[in-house]
Parts: C-alpha cells; sequence; structure tokens
C-alpha cells in the first residue's frame, strides 16, 4: 500500500514538473490557458455550447475539462503538427495538460488574485485592440424555417463610402454562428451600376437558380473574395499588404445553413479593420481543384461511386516566384485525408498541409508563420482521399450513393485555397502573427 502512495506521488511529481500538484492555482496556471485556448469559443455568441471565461465556468467542469485536454478533442486543431505548425494554431502543450489534470484533481484551487497573468476580463478576441472601422451587414435580419433542410441563400449588402478605404482586417460576424455552415462573401467594386435593383436575397435552395445567376453582372471586379467556417477566425496582413475596400458596390454573401428542427432568426456581415498606410501589395485568393480552372486536371476524373474509397490527385503550376500567406483545404463529409504539397524545380519540396483525420467541423484557414517562398515553376500537389463507404459515420447517403462534384455538402469538393502575393525579397522573413 505504502508503495501505491509513493509510486501515485513521485509520478504526479514528476507530471506536474514545477513542485507539487496543490500549487496549480486558477489564476497562476489555468486562466491563462483557458483563456487563451478555449475562451474565443467558448463565450457567449461564439459556437460552443458555453461559457469558459470565469473560475465558476471552469471548475464546475474541471473533470470534463481534463477529459477533452488529455483526449486533444478540444482545442479541436485537426493538422498534423509535425508536418507544418501555423501561426494559429490551437494545440496544448503537455505541460499544459497535465497542469489542467492536476489541478481538476486536486480541488481546483483558486489561488491569489494577485498572481494572475492575464486580465481575466476577457476581450472579445480579434488581433486588434480596437474596433472595427467599417461594419457592415443584411438589412435585416432573415428567418430561417426549421424545416430540417440545407438551405443556400445570397444576401446583396450594397454600401456606398465617403472614400475607398485599405484594409488590414476582415472578420465575418453573425448574431446566430451555430445555424451556420459556412459562409463565402465577395466584395465587388461596382463603380456605376445601379446597386440597388435587385432584391436583397435570392434563396437558391430549391428552384434550379444557377449560383449568383441573378447577380452575375456585379462580378466584374472582385475585389475580394473570403469565407468564413465553423471554428476559422479573422484574416489580418502585415503592412502594406491587403486589399482595397472599393467607394461603392456590393457585397454578396452565400450562407450556406445546416438542417434546423426549429425556425431561427439570423443577420450577418462582415467588420473591417483599415489602415492609413498604402496597401502596395495586393493579396490575391486562389482556389485550386473543384470550383476553379484547374477542377478538370483532378487525377482520376472526380466522382465518387457508391461503395467505394478514392484517393485523388491535382498538379498546379506556378508560373512566378510567388509567396504564401494562407491555404484553406476544402472538402465535405466523405473526405477523410487531405494533403498539400509544393515540389520546387529542384524537387526539394515545401509542405503546406496536412489533415490526417479530416473533420467537416472543424475547418479553418491556416495562416504560415512567415510568408513562404513558392519559387516560379513549382508544381502545388494535392492529394484527397474520400470514404463513399457505409462505414464512413458521417455519409449522408444511406445507403452510399453515387457522389458528384458541387457545392451542396451531399456533393464533394477538392479544393485548396490559397492567398498569395507575388514574391519580393525578403518576404520569407516576414511574420504574419
Ligand atoms: C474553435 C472553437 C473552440 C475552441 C478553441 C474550444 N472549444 Fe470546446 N467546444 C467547441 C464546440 C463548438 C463544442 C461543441 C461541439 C463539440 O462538442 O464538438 C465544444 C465542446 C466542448 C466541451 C464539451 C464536450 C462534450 O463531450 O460535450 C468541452 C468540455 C470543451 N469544449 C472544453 C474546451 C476547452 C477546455 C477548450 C480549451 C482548452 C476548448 N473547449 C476550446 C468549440 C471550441
Amino acid at each position: 500500500m505504502r508503495v501505491v502512495v509513493a509510486i501515485t506521488l513521485m509520478l504526479s511529481l514528476f507530471i506536474c514538473g514545477k513542485g507539487r500538484a496543490q500549487d496549480i492555482t486558477w489564476y497562476k496556471h489555468i486562466a491563462p490557458i483557458i483563456h487563451n485556448n478555449c475562451t474565443p469559443c467558448h463565450r457567449t455568441g461564439e459556437a460552443a455550447p458555453f461559457p469558459l471565461v470565469t473560475y465558476e465556468d471552469v471548475a464546475k467542469r474541471a473533470s470534463m475539462i481534463q477529459r477533452v485536454t488529455e483526449a486533444r478533442y478540444m482545442p479541436p486543431w485537426k493538422p498534423d503538427s509535425h508536418y507544418v505548425q501555423y501561426a494559429n494554431e490551437r494545440r496544448l502543450s503537455d505541460e499544459e495538460i497535465s497542469m489542467i489534470a492536476n489541478w481538476a484533481t486536486h480541488d481546483m484551487p483558486k489561488g491569489n488574485a494577485g498572481d494572475a497573468k492575464d486580465k481575466q476580463n476577457f476581450v472579445p478576441g480579434t488581433v486588434y485592440n480596437r474596433p472595427p472601422d467599417l461594419v457592415l451587414k443584411m438589412k435585416e435580419s432573415y428567418r430561417l424555417e426549421g424545416d430540417n433542410q440545407d438551405h443556400y441563400i445570397v444576401y446583396k449588402i450594397p454600401f456606398e463610402l465617403a472614400d475607398s478605404m485599405n484594409v488590414e482586417g476582415v472578420e465575418f460576424i453573425t448574431n446566430n454562428r451555430k445555424v451556420i455552415h459556412h459562409a463565402n462573401y465577395e466584395i465587388d467594386d461596382v463603380p456605376g451600376m445601379d446597386i440597388y435593383n435587385t432584391a436583397d436575397f435570392v434563396d437558391y435552395t430549391n428552384e434550379k437558380v444557377k449560383y449568383f445567376e441573378n447577380y452575375v453582372s456585379y462580378r466584374k471586379r472582385i475585389m475580394y473574395f473570403g469565407g468564413w467556417i465553423p471554428g476559422a477566425s479573422m484574416e489580418s496582413y502585415p503592412e502594406h499588404i491587403g486589399w482595397v475596400m472599393p467607394k461603392r458596390g456590393v457585397i454578396l454573401l452565400t450562407v450556406h445553413y445546416a438542417p434546423l428542427g426549429k425556425a431561427e432568426d439570423v443577420l450577418s456581415g462582415i467588420q473591417i479593420w483599415t489602415t492609413k498606410s498604402n496597401i502596395t501589395r495586393r493579396i490575391k485568393n486562389e482556389s485550386l481543384g473543384s470550383g476553379s480552372e484547374s477542377q478538370k486536371q483532378i487525377q482520376p476524373f472526380f466522382y465518387l461511386p457508391p461503395d467505394v474509397v478514392r484517393t485523388f490527385s491535382l498538379d498546379v503550376k506556378i508560373e512566378e516566384d510567388r509567396s504564401l500567406l494562407y491555404v484553406w483545404p476544402h472538402m465535405h463529409l466523405l473526405g477523410q485525408v487531405f494533403k498539400a504539397y509544393a515540389i520546387k524545380p529542384d524537387k526539394d519540396t515545401i509542405p503546406l498541409v496536412y489533415i490526417p483525420v479530416w473533420d467537416f467541423n472543424w475547418q479553418e484557414i491556416y495562416w504560415f508563420p512567415k510568408m513562404v517562398k513558392i519559387p516560379k515553376g513549382s508544381t502545388i500537389h494535392i492529394e484527397a482521399t474520400y470514404d463513399n463507404t457505409i462505414n464512413n459515420p458521417y455519409n449522408p447517403n444511406l445507403p452510399p450513393a453515387l457522389v458528384m462534384e458541387n457545392m451542396n455538402t451531399k456533393d464533394e469538393m477538392m479544393t485548396l485555397v490559397i492567398v498569395t502575393l507575388p514574391y519580393k525579397d525578403g518576404d520569407e522573413n516576414i511574420s504574419l502573427k
């Protein structure tokens, strides 16, 4: 018996590293871990089901928090950190996980408020310590029926500003995150045309309305294209890099809503942070694979017969030196594995993203810590595996059915969005944090 106690004691000393388990307190150790890694989603208005802000919020769920952190289920982070580490990585260290475990199993001591390393009053999380300079939202909130169906709706948000604006950060906003499956938005420069004459929204769920058909006339000058998916954060750029918000135009916001059992109201839009310094280098968002020009080069031809597991690949040549800021892999419910890397002309490879266990609910735009140079003549290689069998618990068709390439959740996609700039000397040293 005494031996067991001694071993347990040694073990807990070993795991905790920094001294006795009882020394681990909320103020000194746990609050900073929670506020940095959990609170951005676990607070009112965000995606998670309950807040993790105050001592009480966390202490009453301590054993559940111990369990989900030890299993690395929370915070959700899907890319393999051994392949690439990103600036926006959400991952606890082994030491942080054992600190939580020790705290949870030793009566969750609160400690001294004087030890608090962070301010405790969590300020909702953007990278800027100031409110946005521009908020543009739908004219009125939209009533979604609880009809257990997917809905696809394009909202038009026209705007006229005093002047154009240099953008250094942009974020999708909504008052009802949990109903949104994903959102895309484009900002179109429409200097002359009437931006008020068409409807404020088009529902293309049931009618065979072609994607954007009603608004196609605006799309000649897309200034920016962005998106939000559950778990995703905002986009921001280093100095002199970004895009320009035109003086007059429209935002076309496409929202895909997940099936709902009861009616809900939603009001969404975007918010923008601007900068006085010139934007001398404009970013380019580009899709590779489904929904882009390179779609037809996917090998083999992209479709998924029932009862198959199949891997596809795509090679896209890069014609000039480019600097890569972000990557955003995208598949739907049959997706299993996603990997992308660049092969340089000298055959060296640059790892871009590897998601060994794809999870549709946790997609994200991944930021490189510093810009990555993709030299002229490189090939971006993408490979993705899909499981259209009954063994895939997320398969939307039971029994499995033929699945083609398209935007709907029940169809499939193989897309890598890359955000790049023409390369300039020294870009490798510019931090994106
Ligand atoms: C990117 C957003 C996000 C972050 C960051 C995040 N969570 Fe969550 N969390 C969620 C969402 C959404 C759910 C509910 C859906 C689910 O369980 O997958 C959830 C569920 C949970 C649950 C309930 C799990 C269950 O089995 O019901 C716990 C406990 C939890 N989170 C703790 C944490 C802790 C602790 C952290 C930080 C170490 C954290 N979360 C970070 C979004 C997040």
